[in-house]
């Protein structure tokens, strides 16, 4: 090889495997040309200055290994970040008897922006593991009710990626409500011979309605919503849908459920009729109501390009399902946006990834996907720069998110990526470890700046 080439390579990573390395002179051939030091310094030491802080959320595993390494080669050597930082490991969360996510909670509502990495909710096999004294809760919790928002998620398109449903061509994005519903209701066990019944008390009056009688052992489940945080809810959905140009879709099952269903039918209704419809025939867009079962089986036959907005479960579970279908949960984006639009907060769609986790602290290789990652980072900064009106920053992300799917377009990708861009047959010589990926994106960056 190239001894500049070799150079170039061993200065930007000098963890790459010689086999790594081997392989990156054609990415080099393919778009990701090496730079000289010159050029690589130039592109290192004028950063962008951000004047206002984003929130950071550290978290656990191997999301925390991925996010040192890209702040340390994609967002460090590019931008001059004011970061308030709040280390929301479970270590941390155990050592602060989680006063640290609290704290984490009110940051980002003062600063409005917040990127966070994943973090373990602790069963009992982490007591031993991390001397935990408390179960503590993962901060997702207390954060997503500090911030009132929506949950969106949508997928990274990369045109290489072959997708499971092969129709859906541009982002569906996922609008999952979070307040209520089965997350905040009660369920109970109920032993036999009990009866269950809902009892509704308001100034003076009493009215008893009975649910089931148990000849034998059973469960019951209480779940309950305010029209106040679904017009909330379908607010943020009508903007979001203007925002990206796309018609919005909202589906439930009012069929069955005929009265609880029909609150959230309503009040989109009302709401899009009052508020958004007029903006909406002006752009040509639509909104509609669908039952979910016709919904689920549109959205399979469709080219995607839409906003689907769900109940919290029905999101929670649709969303993976969607996740997955477009390559793989590591190309998934998550953002909880406030009701107001203000606040943001980003995260990667999937969990801690502890099954590499444990490679990792082997130190064995590691081929998580950090795509979900990155976006976290490039999604929360993209807020910081509209908040701010700050062109350079919105510049930047635009450049990072447009450089790591290029990244993957030019042939370099994690193991995860493999089967939707090899087929069933790759062997290991097809895809890169997580650090020497991000290696390849920071070339890009660097390169096109
Ligand atoms: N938002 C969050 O903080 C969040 C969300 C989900 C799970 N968790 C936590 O994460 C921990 C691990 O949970 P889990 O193992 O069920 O879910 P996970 O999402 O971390 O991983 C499940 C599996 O999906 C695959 N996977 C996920 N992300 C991937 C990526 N980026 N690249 C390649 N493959 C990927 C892997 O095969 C992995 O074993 C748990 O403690 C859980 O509580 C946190």
């Amino acid at each position: 090889m190239n001894k500049t080439v070799f150079d170039c390579l061993l200065s930007f990573s000098p963890l790459l495997t010689e086999r790594e390395m081997l392989r990156i002179p054609v990415a080099v051939s393919s778009g990701l040309r090496c730079l000289t030091k010159n050029q690589r310094q130039y592109a290192t030491t004028r950063k962008i200055v951000v004047q206002k802080p984003i929130v950071e959320i550290d978290g656990d595993e191997m999301t925390r290994v991925i996010f040192n390494s890209i702040k340390e080669k994609l967002i460090f050597p590019f931008v001059d970040l004011q970061r308030d930082y709040f280390d929301c490991s479970l270590t941390n969360r155990n050592k602060t008897e989680n006063q640290v996510s609290k704290d984490a909670a009110l940051a980002i509502c003062k600063h409005n922006v917040g990127i966070k990495c994943s973090t373990i909710t602790p069963e009992k096999e982490h007591i031993e593991e991390y001397k935990l004294t408390n179960l503590w809760p993962s901060p997702n919790g207390m954060l997503r009710n500090a911030l009132n928002g929506t949950q969106f998620r949508e997928s990274v398109i990369c045109k290489n990626v072959r997708k499971y449903v092969p129709g859906w061509r541009d982002p569906i994005i996922m609008a999952r409500h979070t307040f209520g519903d089965q997350y905040g209701g009660t369920n109970i066990s109920v032993p036999g011979g009990n009866k269950v019944s809902i009892n509704l008390k308001s100034s003076g009056d009493e009215k008893n309605i009975e649910v089931f009688n148990y000849s034998g052992k059973g469960v019951a489940m209480l779940t309950f919503n305010t029209e106040e945080s679904i017009r909330a809810f379908a607010k943020s959905c009508f903007r979001m849908a203007l925002d990206r140009n796309y018609p919005l879709f909202f589906a439930s099952k009012n069929t069955l459920l005929k009265e609880y269903d029909k609150l959230f039918n309503e009040t989109f209704q009302a709401v899009f009729d009052d508020e958004y419809k007029k903006q909406f025939e002006s752009r040509g867009l639509t909104f509609k109501i669908r039952l979910i079962d016709d919904m689920a089986a549109q959205a399979m036959k469709s080219k995607g390009g839409f906003v689907w907005a769900l109940k919290s479960y029905d999101g929670d579970v649709l969303s993976d399902v969607v996740g997955q279908g477009f390559g793989s949960m590591g190309l998934m984006i998550h953002s909880i946006i406030s009701h107001d639009g203000k606040t943001v907060l980003t995260e990667p769609a999937h969990g801690t990834v502890t099954r590499h986790f444990r490679d990792y602290q082997k130190g064995k290789k590691t081929f998580t996907n950090p795509i979900s990652s990155i976006f976290a980072w490039s999604r929360g900064l993209k807020h910081r720069a509209l908040l701010d009106e700050h062109e350079e920053l919105m510049n930047f992300t635009k450049s990072l998110e447009y450089s790591t799917i290029k990244t993957v377009e030019n042939g370099w990708f994690t193991r995860d990526l493999a089967p939707c861009i090899k087929g069933e047959s790759f062997t290991e010589s097809d895809y890169l470890t997580t650090k020497a990926f991000i290696d390849a994106v920071s070339a890009h960056l660097i390169q096109n700046r």
